[in-house]
């Protein structure tokens, strides 16, 4: 076999080659050899005992994601029952522990290992399923700002057979949903804010499950869906919002709360044992 990726003499091979064919070979040498380090590393990762203090099967790991490494794996959920988790994450390179793991959807496994999109395994998504079923409002229509790979939209669209508008910012996450998630959902890419902006039409409520930047007051949601302006927007497209609030300080959440309350009512649904604060507003009546 010819390896082309080692230093060999071109100089015969290149006769007769112009300067941008020559160009070209390097180019694509170079993708050669980010495409073997890309897999190296995640062969690295995969192999056992790699992620230290990591109890679970990888099913793929995307190292090249836009923010941090992105993994698919098959573990042991809270409740014991087997599920299928897709987590941001990023590792120690010398201790090989987890430095930050955020898990960002999860699904029931069946007996056959297939993901069962019927169940809802994060409590927050029950607990904003809940707050959906008692809406002042029946709901056919959702938007849901942040598909991930789809464990609420999922439910909602598989389930419930409601008409599901969902966008998620980042590719690598609506491929590995595709992929391993058996997401039914088809989500469009694109940033929540910009997709409500140029939606037409309304919808019966809008769900919003949006990881924040780690630099920001909040792990969820994003500071921008908390401005008057998006607020603003919300109100034109929806009467009804369900959001998920994480982390932070309890002003922090309180001025998330204020926001919406200017064009909603607000209320908190927090229950014992849950990290999530679900903030419910329904349409003023005034
Ligand atoms: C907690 S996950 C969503 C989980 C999902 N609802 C589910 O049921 O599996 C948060 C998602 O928000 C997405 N996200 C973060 N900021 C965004 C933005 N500005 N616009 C759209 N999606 C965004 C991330 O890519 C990530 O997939």
């Amino acid at each position: 076999m010819f390896d082309c990726t080692g230093d060999f003499d071109m100089t015969i091979m290149d006769q007769g080659k112009g300067k941008k064919h020559r160009n070209r070979e390097k180019r694509s040498n170079v993708e050669d050899q980010a495409r073997k380090q890309k897999k190296k590393r995640n062969r690295d990762v995969r192999e056992e005992n790699s992620i230290v203090g990591f109890h679970g099967s990888v099913v793929e790991i995307d190292s090249e994601n836009q923010d941090a490494p992105i993994m698919v794996s098959d573990e042991v959920g809270e409740d014991g029952a087997r599920v299928r988790r897709l987590r941001f994450f990023t590792l120690d390179q010398t201790s090989h522990e987890l430095v930050s793991d955020h898990i960002q959807t999860e699904m029931a496994l069946t007996a056959e290992g297939t993901p069962d999109p019927t169940r809802l395994m994060l409590q927050y998504h029950r607990v904003m399923y809940d707050a959906m079923c008692r809406l002042p409002t029946v709901v056919k229509k959702v938007c849901v700002l942040g598909h991930g790979a789809g464990a609420l939209s999922s439910f909602l669209s598989t389930l419930l057979r409601f008409e599901i508008c969902a966008v998620d910012s980042n590719p690598a996450v609506l491929r590995l949903g595709r992929k391993h998630f058996n997401d039914r959902v088809t989500a469009q890419h694109d940033d929540g804010s910009s997709f409500l902006r140029r939606s037409v039409g309304s919808f019966d409520v809008v769900l919003v499950d949006l990881n924040a930047p780690s630099n920001e007051a909040l792990d969820a949601p994003p500071r921008e869906f908390c401005t008057h302006d998006f607020v603003d927007l919300v109100a034109r497209v929806t009467g009804n919002l369900i959001m998920n609030v994480l982390g932070g300080s309890e002003q922090a959440r309180s001025d998330v709360k204020a926001a919406y309350s200017r064009k909603f009512s607000t209320r908190w649904v927090h229950p014992d044992g849950c990290n999530n604060y679900i903030l419910v507003a329904t349409q003023q009546t005034t």
